[in-house]
């Protein structure tokens, strides 16, 4: 097969590195998004996802095969389009608008021939309910026979150097035979290996098994946690053990809530498929929800527990937060637990200071005053509460220095420490 040019719809964290795979790759690659504002910091070289050096970016665009751009009429004679765009809740149901806006886009560039590709994690059913339809009305040309259309869900890890988008085995679908061979061969130019399904239900089922599974054993163990503290039993050793059993088990850590746009949202949309089409509920995703967003309420108690223990109120103590990000070495604080646990530890009256390096200043939260995690900081503040742990932060440090230190990370170790 021989591709000229592809569009990759949405350049976020899933579409940038995509699109610059492909231009490594050999193809011709738009990037399209309707951000002008992150398209005009592509265009200068300028990446703001981590797993995108700059250096990488500034590569791709000297070799003149990757244009940013906000015009859909940048797409006229494309071969294969990829749509990156995101799917989040609105009041906890999905919000296709993005989705619809892309089909909308690039229907009138669809021709005989092309090869449509969606990508965004969502309820099984919407490539050939949703979508599908939107590009044969909008092309006047119909799938399968005219165009081809397939499902092939992102997994990409962001801040995970092991597991990259090249290494990672890509599950492929098409509606026919003939479109999972155009989506199959497309990818195995950027990838190491493709695994192809069926169709395109069994392509995006795939992706929310794989999250709804996390967030299930999540909240197990985050559940399991909360008990495990009021039997007095250390959770997190009994949890290492486990670990040396050879087979049948998977150790998963608790924390202080999920976060993120994956976690907390994507076995949402399943749960909803669930309910609109069988009227029935699913009652595991809908219990590791809610055990899941106890835990920063769970925390912050845990934390006015740990202060009166030693004779000091919440209300006026110093506190000193580590991290707050949803998730260790990275900046990304949509949907941060940590972010909550501050707020709910501000509302019981306490001033909240916080280590974060990796946040940008314009995503901190109201009221939280970052400082550097240094000697007197710790030594000033009432109590130390690791909420995220970056590999950066100095646990000794912490550990030698506090006065009281809750860890909800199991990063620290002496006297002074309570593990969550
Ligand atoms: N980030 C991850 O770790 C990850 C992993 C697996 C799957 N996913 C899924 O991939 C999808 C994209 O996620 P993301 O993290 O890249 O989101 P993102 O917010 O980083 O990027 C999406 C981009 O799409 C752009 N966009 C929105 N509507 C558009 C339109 N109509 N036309 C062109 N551009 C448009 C936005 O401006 C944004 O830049 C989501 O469905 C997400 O659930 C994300």
């Amino acid at each position: 097969m021989n591709v000229e040019k592809l569009v990759v719809i949405g350049q976020g964290y899933v579409g940038l590195p995509l699109a610059i795979r492909a231009v490594e790759a050999g193809l011709d690659v738009v990037g399209l998004d309707v951000d002008g504002g992150r398209i005009k910091r592509l265009a200068h070289g300028d990446s703001f996802v981590e797993d995108i050096t700059t250096a990488r970016l500034g590569r791709a665009l000297a070799s003149g095969r990757y244009h940013p751009s906000t015009e859909y009429a940048d797409a006229e004679g494309f071969d294969i389009c990829v749509i990156t765009v995101p799917t989040p809740l609105r009041d906890g149901t999905p919000d296709l608008s993005f989705v619809e806006q892309a089909g909308t886009g690039i229907g009138p560039y669809v021709r005989r021939g092309t090869t449509v590709i969606l990508e965004s994690t969502t309820y099984p059913g919407t490539t050939d309910e949703l979508l599908r339809p939107l590009l044969e009305s909008a092309s006047g040309l119909h799938s399968p026979g005219d165009f081809h259309l397939g499902y092939s869900p992102e997994r990409i890890d962001p801040g995970n150097p092991t597991w990259r988008l090249e290494n990672t085995p890509k599950v492929v679908s098409g509606l026919d035979e003939a479109a999972l061979h155009r989506v199959d061969a497309f990818y195995r130019r950027l990838v190491e290996r493709t695994v192809p399904v069926d169709s395109t239900r069994v392509a995006e089922l795939t992706k929310l098994i794989e999250n709804t599974f996390r967030q299930v054993n999540i909240g197990l163990i985050n559940e399991l946690t909360m008990l495990s503290h009021h039997l007095g039993i250390d959770v997190w050793q009994a949890i290492e053990a486990a670990e040396t059993k050879p087979f049948g088990f998977m150790p998963f850590r608790p924390g202080p809530g999920v976060g993120g746009h994956c976690l907390p949202i994507d076995p949402c949309y399943l749960s909803w498929q669930v309910r609109r089409k069988l009227g029935r509920q699913f009652r595991f995703i809908e219990l590791a929800n809610d055990i899941n967003h106890e835990m920063p309420e769970h925390v912050a108690q845990r934390v006015m527990a740990g202060l009166n223990r030693a004779g000091r109120a919440v209300t006026g103590a110093r506190l000193l937060l580590l991290g707050l990000a949803y998730k260790r070495n990275t900046g990304d604080m949509r949907d941060s637990p940590a972010v909550e646990v501050a707020h709910l530890l501000r509302a019981l009256g306490a001033q909240v200071h916080a280590v974060e390096p990796y946040a940008e200043a314009q995503h901190l939260p109201d009221g939280v005053t970052v400082v550097e995690l240094t000697e007197a900081q710790v030594r000033r503040a009432d109590a130390v509460v690791v909420v995220t742990d970056h590999d950066c932060f100095d646990y000794d440090l912490v550990s030698r220095h506090a006065r009281y230190v809750f860890d909800a990370r199991n990063r620290c170790r002496g006297p002074a420490v309570e593990r969550l």
